[in-house]
């Protein structure tokens, strides 16, 4: 059977081209959506403005479903009020303008998957969150709050939409986990704030082959957490690193207080506490290659 051709808006970015990666080994069509004009010969990439409005109306040809992974880095710059603007309208401007076009060509796309991110709870203690579970009263609740509606305006087009709440991803190539390993490599890798705060992450090969389940499940929407089933705390993560890399881990933590005068309200970004429940995704019948941190970080960095 003739395997679906997948439109990625971002597919340049640490997610987009490990999926693309995995989606061309099996036989998909893959183009990209992008500002530039991009790097991969195996693509066509085609080029939008989301800021002036201006999309490539080729983009849509014998699509079937669009990833939408577009959207400028959440920890890259303080957030300021512009910065803020431009972190909500990179992934609600985007999708929009995406969704205009298919009004304009209806009968082509067919699915919609989104991420989103676990910002939406932000910072909750020790609460296990779930689907239900409400946003949080911060931006990083607001932005992702806004970026779902966004996405899931694509129900009146008659379109199957999934929206995947991101935990933080670990990869060698990219995200969270490069700049914690870094200061762990030179002996002075150490926990941040109380260190006590839980980190939702992710092992990028599962994060992938959950974007693939959705993919392959049309009976699969709505919102689910991506995230392994097995939630650490910063400390258990920083010190798990240190102890894959075999360096020590001595240091007493970086106060939340010096994190908040370096980063201001982005600090949150570090010192959320966000426990995140993989239930709903697994009840769908995927299964987690990397379920465990231990075994994550040895597959990361070898032996
Ligand atoms: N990685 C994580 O740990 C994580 C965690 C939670 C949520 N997420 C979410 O998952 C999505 C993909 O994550 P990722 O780590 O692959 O992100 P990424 O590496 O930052 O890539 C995102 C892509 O979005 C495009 N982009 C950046 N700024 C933009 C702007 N102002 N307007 C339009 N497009 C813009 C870029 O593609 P072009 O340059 O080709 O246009 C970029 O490659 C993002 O929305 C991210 O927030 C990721």
């Amino acid at each position: 059977m003739q395997k679906q051709h997948i439109l990625i808006t971002g597919g340049s970015g640490l997610i987009g081209k490990c999926l693309t990666e995995e989606l061309l080994k099996q036989g998909y069509t893959v183009s990209h959506l992008s500002r530039g004009e991009g790097k991969d010969s195996r693509v066509k990439t085609y080029q939008w403005n989301v800021d002036r409005g201006q999309i490539d109306e080729n983009c849509l040809s014998g699509v079937d479903t669009i990833v939408h992974l577009a959207g400028a880095g959440i920890a890259d710059k303080r957030w300021t009020k512009k910065r803020k603007k431009i972190l909500i309208d990179s992934r609600t401007q985007s999708i929009a303008l995406l969704y205009d076009l298919i009004k304009r060509k209806p009968n082509l796309v067919k699915n919609i998957i989104s991420a989103s991110a676990t910002g939406y709870y932000s910072n909750r203690g020790d609460e296990l969150l779930t689907e239900d579970s409400t946003p949080a009263k911060d931006f990083l609740g607001y932005c992702c709050t806004v970026w779902e509606q966004a996405v899931d305006a694509g129900k009146e087009l008659n379109l199957r939409i999934v929206k995947l709440r991101t935990g933080v991803v670990l990869s060698r190539r990219g995200g969270a986990l490069p700049p914690l390993a870094l200061p762990v490599k030179f002996g002075v890798g150490t926990a941040l704030g109380s260190g006590k705060q839980w980190i939702p992450w992710i092992h990028i090969q599962d994060a992938v082959d959950m974007y693939l389940h959705v993919l392959e499940n049309n009976a699969i929407q709505g919102v689910f957490n991506m995230v392994a089933p097995n939630p650490v705390t910063n400390k258990q993560l920083t010190k798990a690193v240190a102890k894959q890399l075999r360096r020590p881990y001595w240091l007493p933590n970086v106060p939340a207080f010096i994190l908040r005068a370096l980063l201001g309200e982005m600090s949150k970004v570090v010192l959320a506490s966000t426990k995140v429940s993989a239930d709903k995704i697994e009840s769908t019948g995927f299964t987690f290659k990397y379920p465990l941190l231990a075994d994550t970080l040895k597959q990361l960095y070898g032996k």
